[in-house]
């Protein structure tokens, strides 16, 4: 059955802006920020603590942390992929982490620069020490529906390692088609088998829009009765460690299709339009969801 109520996880100030060719300036990501919470968005990701090598666009996510205008009820979780990046995230006051792995081991020795198994012994300190400083921790895991380096990923490897991150003391996990490779039968079974062993109310899909998969499939996983949906304003993102990957699927165009199942989520529509519009000048180009080209045709 449908849930009656769905809460949006925004990705876009982190997997959106982590992708674009230029650092966007904190300003602007900061405005994006609090635009998103004006909307009515309860959990914006904001950033990662990761290393400026990797992922330089994400250098100055400690200055951006440290001048967020917290607004109460929202939650702004940072990407934390070691020890390292946990101190810094404690140092610049984060109230909640993601800690993230993968289904396969190619994309974590790409991404994270070691295998799946060496990820989750470096997970288990951090969400010790997250958790008894009473910092939450949402889990990740990659590649859940194809890799862009091994293909095919065993529903099996996806089921054990969000086992196993729940178990370390993830609330919630994420399920990541870094490369929107999934289609809805693929995605619904996933969530089968995923929800065979964690409660279905902690299972969240993640899904890129590489193939225009993205809606269908989240409307296959709502229909089993997943009610957390991760998406990105204007529909921005990629992995810069997975080639070929785009956007994840663009908040308003999954806003715009609850909305007309009736769904609940509490964020303005209009609200969101504007923003993507604004995120859309900020990086000098058109805006890329269906909902704001429909909005602005003509
Ligand atoms: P490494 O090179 O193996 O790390 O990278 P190391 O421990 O050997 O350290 C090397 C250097 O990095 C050292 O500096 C460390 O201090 C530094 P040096 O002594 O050479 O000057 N370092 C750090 N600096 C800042 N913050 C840190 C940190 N850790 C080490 N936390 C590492 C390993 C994990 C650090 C690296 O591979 C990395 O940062 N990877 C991040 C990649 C990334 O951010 N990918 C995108 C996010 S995942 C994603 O988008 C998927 C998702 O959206 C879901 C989906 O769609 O599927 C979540
Ligand atoms: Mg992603």
């Amino acid at each position: 059955a449908f849930p009656s109520r769905v809460r949006i996880v925004e990705v876009g100030p982190r997997d959106g802006l982590q992708n674009e060719a230029a650092q966007v300036p904190t300003g602007i990501r900061l405005e994006l920020i609090d635009r998103l919470g004006e909307a009515g968005l309860r959990t914006i990701e904001a950033g990662s603590f990761v290393s400026p090598r990797w992922v330089p666009q994400m250098t100055d996510t400690a200055d951006l942390v440290r001048r967020l205008k917290r607004r109460p009820g929202v939650a702004y979780p940072v990407l934390v992929p070691n020890e390292k990046g946990l101190d810094a995230a404690l140092a610049a006051g984060a109230d909640e982490i993601a800690v993230f792995a993968a289904a396969s081991q190619a994309f974590s020795r790409k991404n994270i620069n070691c295998s799946v198994e060496e990820s989750l012994a470096r997970f288990a300190p951090v969400l010790e020490r997250a958790l008894a400083n009473g910092i939450r921790v949402r889990g990740y895991v990659s590649c859940v529906l194809g890799c862009p380096y091994q293909g095919d990923v065993a529903v099996a490897d996806v089921v054990r390692v969000a086992g196993e991150l729940t178990a370390m003391g993830c609330y919630e996990i994420s399920l990541g088609d870094t490369i929107g490779v999934g289609t809805p039968l693929a995605a619904r079974r996933l969530v089968d088998a995923v929800s065979a062993s964690i409660p279905l109310q902690h299972v969240a899909v993640h899904f890129h829009d590489t193939y225009g998969q993205a809606l269908a499939n989240i409307f296959a996983c709502l229909e089993r009765g997943v009610s957390v949906v991760d998406s990105s304003i204007g529909g921005l993102g990629g992995c810069p460690y997975a080639k070929g990957a785009t956007g994840n699927v663009a908040t308003e165009d999954v806003v715009y299709m609850l909305q007309g199942m009736g769904v609940e989520t509490g964020v303005s529509l209009d609200r969101l339009i504007e923003t993507s519009l604004f995120i859309a000048r900020a990086l000098g180009r058109a805006p890329r969801s269906h909902l704001a080209m429909a909005r602005t045709a003509g």
